[in-house]
């Protein structure tokens, strides 16, 4: 899969994705991810790519020039299945969405900044919208970075093993259920005996019942969810 990302500050973006799981997609050649800095799309020998909200009011927008400038830019030379713009009123992303992305061979997300971008740029070229939640963030990139790292990991052969996505937190629509490591006694608390039992079936019966009795005391939400589809 490749995903490139747009943003005015690009230099949030390097980091997190040089570690870990999304440092060995991308060695396995599982995952391309190509960063974007608008500002070299920018306008005048300022490089100016934000400006005043017609109207009035507080804080800044990103002009259309610069964006579809460089939105064209990539969009001849790649086809996109998605045109991703972060915002606090998108689409709230979730497992489901992780995974239906998952699918996808080129992802191009934009970062916005200040106040937003352009409404032009989100009708006139983005393709879906998602908020990773409902609290504003400064920026897009944090956001970004949370879509990339969950699709990411979906990505066939990104996870050592195959098995372990499957199990995560929401993969089934339920919480994950508890895990435990050695040793099998420390300070007296024990691990549940029948995880120690190499009963595998017992095992999973015991995972699905936990798992099963997490999410009706935590997030009861998530079983209606279930019920209603
Ligand atoms: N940009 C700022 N806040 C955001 C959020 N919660 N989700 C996605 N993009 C954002």
């Amino acid at each position: 899969m490749r995903i490139d990302i747009i943003s005015v500050v690009p230099e949030l973006l390097h980091s997190p994705l040089q570690h870990s799981i999304m440092k060995r997609a991308q060695e396995k050649g599982l995952l391309e991810v190509h960063i974007h800095d608008l500002r070299h799309f920018g306008l005048g020998k300022h490089r100016q790519v934000d400006d005043y909200p017609f109207g009035g009011g507080a804080g800044m927008v990103l002009r259309p020039e610069p964006l579809a400038q460089c939105l064209d830019t990539l969009m001849a030379q790649h086809t996109y299945d998605e045109i991703i713009y972060l915002t606090p009123d998108g689409q709230r992303f979730d497992q489901k969405m992780a995974n239906r992305l998952s699918l996808k061979d080129n992802l191009l997300l934009i970062a916005g900044h200040y106040k937003g971008i352009d409404e032009r740029i989100r009708q006139h070229y983005v393709t879906l919208e998602i908020s990773i939640g409902d609290y504003v963030l400064s920026g897009g990139e944090l956001p970004a970075l949370v879509v990339v790292d969950a699709v990411g990991r979906l990505i066939p052969g990104v996870l050592n093993d195959e098995t372990s996505a499957l199990l995560d937190s929401f993969q089934d629509g339920l919480l994950a259920p508890p895990v435990y490591t050695r040793p099998a006694n420390f300070r007296g608390w024990e691990v549940p005996q029948v995880l120690r039992s190499g009963n595998f079936k017992a095992i999973e019966a015991w995972r699905y019942e936990q798992a099963l009795q997490r999410t009706r005391q935590r997030r009861p939400d998530l079983l209606l969810d279930e019920e209603a589809e």
